[in-house]
């Protein structure tokens, strides 16, 4: 995790890089820090997040600029050493002279520690990152070489994964950066360069950017560039155009980006599917797989793996896929899967999930399947991030940027995405036409019934009230519903901090019924679907266990909302398409308990959006 994000032109450096940091907050923000060049090297780093920073400088400078065109600056999820002011980002030389950001884990870091203080080393901080400011500062003086030539020995010396920035006051001119295994984009402008974990900082100067690659290294002045690989083979730059605009990345008149984003669910369904489907006929064009979906409807088997919210939206498509293709779905979290020896064969396709595109134990599961042959398909939201551009092909899910932690839209997007990569594979295997289209119609009007769900928004409010002092939760749902209940409980954790439990509703026999009494509340989604009288059956025993619950029911309900204490209806669909529908209330309700509990729902403790450390 952490961001990095680094200016050199000739504008002020200073607040490009607290702006640039304030993007990459997402991926890290228990501390943070900043170095700014003008003759001397200016490091400031605090503990908390970016204002907290931002506030600390200026009461040291009295208010004061910090000046210098070329500088960079750290956002921190700690993984070596708690966070506080010394392990906070930049990491400076013993000599002081440079400084470094980095983002990922130095694996051999105690070794490398271990030699360098022999050396007469003596280190501050705790973490990693500061014994790789130290190699390079030993490359740099035993061998007599420069800083680009030391940081690129360094680089070949160190195991694991790294983003890194390194400017030095002997190199007034040069901003270095370098990738493996975390992300780095180069920002190219007119006589300035930004390098940043993501291009969210970089559309503020240009939106002509370079993604680097794993083992790359670029050294930029203000003059020009240079790419080269860590091997020093000098590489040829492919400059792509950034689409992203600047009012996707602001809160646009919401009070946190999490409501932005669910209230945003329409539109990015709407982008999800638009190009691809069309309600006149059975017409499904995903252009990122076309040519690769025979060898897709040929698969003796389909292999998911993800992460988080993107494992329950896999869940989801396990139960599509298998139902609309008869094609055998398996779903792993990747992080499990990367470390079992799983049994993959060639005929095996491999679909990778990921908002972000860049979570460490996504990319190696698909390492790992890559090398047993197995062809690998991605569905990332974020475009040019490290997973579409290893993986064969794929699906973008075009929900937008995604800067709450929580991730709401991104959800529904990979649903859709994985319904009409079911649909396109069904019809390849000669699925019912009229099945095929009455699907398409009905995820065509997605959006609308959406924008029905968003205005019971006050009454899930209110509902939100009745139970923001509850101390557990248990959500309910079987069928294609019970990964959402696993996702509605997963919101409710993650931003409120509330211990809560997805279980699939029959299971509730089998353990959780233990735990119900007056106190919890249940959350049902209990839609008119295959399983529906089987969930009243559930609710009725929670209810003579005088449990409170709160139902997401279809409109004109009945069964259902007799024996629910509050209930949140969604329009009637096809049941496969229920998950998209009934998550909505889910996330409003944990939303709103978060804010009535005064938690930071945008930035929730201890956790990070991008998560690109195993
Ligand atoms: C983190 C985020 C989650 C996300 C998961 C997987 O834990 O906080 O919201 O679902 O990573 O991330 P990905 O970017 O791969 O979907």
């Amino acid at each position: 995790m952490c961001g990095i994000v680094a200016y050199i032109g000739n504008k002020q450096a200073y607040p490009i890089v607290i702006k640039g940091l304030k993007r990459l907050e997402y991926r890290g923000y228990d501390s943070a820090g900043v170095a700014i060049l003008n003759g001397k090297l200016q490091i400031y780093k605090q503990k908390g997040k970016v204002s907290d920073l931002e506030g600390y400088i200026e009461k040291k400078l009295n208010g004061r600029l910090v000046h210098g065109t070329i500088g960079m600056g750290h956002t921190r999820w700690a993984t070596h050493g708690e966070p506080n002011d010394i392990n906070a980002h930049p990491h400076t030389s013993q000599r002081k002279d440079f400084a470094i950001i980095h983002n990922g884990i130095i694996e051999n870091y105690d070794t490398l520690k271990q030699q360098l203080i022999k050396l007469g080393h003596h280190f501050e901080s705790d973490t990693d990152t500061e014994v790789l400011a130290h190699l390079i500062e030993e490359y740099m003086q035993q061998n007599s070489l420069s800083l680009d030539e030391a940081v690129r020995m360094a680089l070949n010396n160190v195991v694991g994964a790294y983003g890194i920035v390194v400017m030095s006051e002997d190199y007034p001119d040069m901003l270095i950066g370098a990738r493996k295994g975390s992300p780095l984009v180069l920002g190219i402008g007119d006589k300035e360069y930004m390098l940043a974990s993501d291009a969210t900082p970089i559309v503020e100067i240009t939106r002509r950017v370079v993604y680097l690659n794993d083992g790359e290294m670029v050294i930029a002045r203000r003059d020009g560039f240079t790419l080269k690989t860590i091997d020093n083979v000098v590489k040829t730059p492919f400059v792509q155009y950034l689409e992203l605009e600047l009012e996707e990345l602001e809160k646009g008149g919401y009070e946190h980006f999490m409501l932005k984003e669910i209230f945003e669910q329409p539109t990015s369904i709407s982008n999800c599917i638009r190009g691809r489907v069309n309600h006149n006929s059975d017409y499904i064009h995903l252009g990122g797989i076309a040519q690769y979906i025979d060898q897709i409807a040929q698969a003796q088997r389909i292999i998911i793996v993800g992460c988080g919210t993107s494992w329950h939206a896999g869940l989801v498509g396990e139960y599509i896929i298998e139902e609309l293709t008869r094609i055998p779905v398996e779903v792993e979290y990747a992080s499990e899967f990367r470390y079992r020896n799983p049994i993959i064969n060639p005929n095996d396709v491999v679909i990778a999930i990921s908002q972000s595109g860049e979570t460490a134990d996504t990319l190696a599961a698909i390492q790992l399947a890559k090398s047993k042959g197995a062809l690998i398909l991605g569905i990332c939201n974020v475009v040019g991030s490290s997973i579409p551009r290893i993986t064969d092909a794929g699906i973008y899910t075009h929900a937008g940027p995604e800067i709450g932690v929580a991730s709401t839209k991104a959800f529904t997007a990979q649903v859709t995405a994985l319904i009409q990569l079911a649909l396109k594979i069904a019809q390849k295997r000669g699925i019912n036409r009229e099945k095929v289209l009455t699907l398409l119609k009905e995820l065509m009007q997605i959006p609308q019934h959406i924008q029905a769900i968003l205005k019971q928004n006050d009454k899930i409010k209110e509902i939100a009230s009745i139970f923001k002092d509850a101390s557990n939760f248990l959500y309910l749902g079987r069928g294609y519903n019970f990964p959402v209940a696993l996702e509605g409980a997963l919101k409710l954790k993650e931003i409120s901090y509330i211990h809560a439990e997805g279980y699939p509703a029959a299971e509730m026999k089998h353990g959780p019924i233990a735990l119900i009494d007056e106190n919890m509340p249940v959350v049902f989604i209990a839609t008119k679907d295959s399983s529906y009288e089987k969930v009243v059956n559930n609710i009725m025993e929670v209810k003579a266990r005088k449990g409170r619950v709160i139902a997401i029911v279809t409109e004109n309900d009945s069964q259902a909302s007799k024996l629910a204490e509050f209930t949140i209806q969604i329009p009637e669909v096809d049941e496969l398409l229920t998950p998209i529908l009934s998550v909505i209330p889910l996330q409003l309700l944990s939303y709103h308990i978060a804010v009535m509990r005064g938690c930071n729902v945008d930035q929730p403790r201890n956790l990070a959006k991008s998560v690109t450390v195993e």
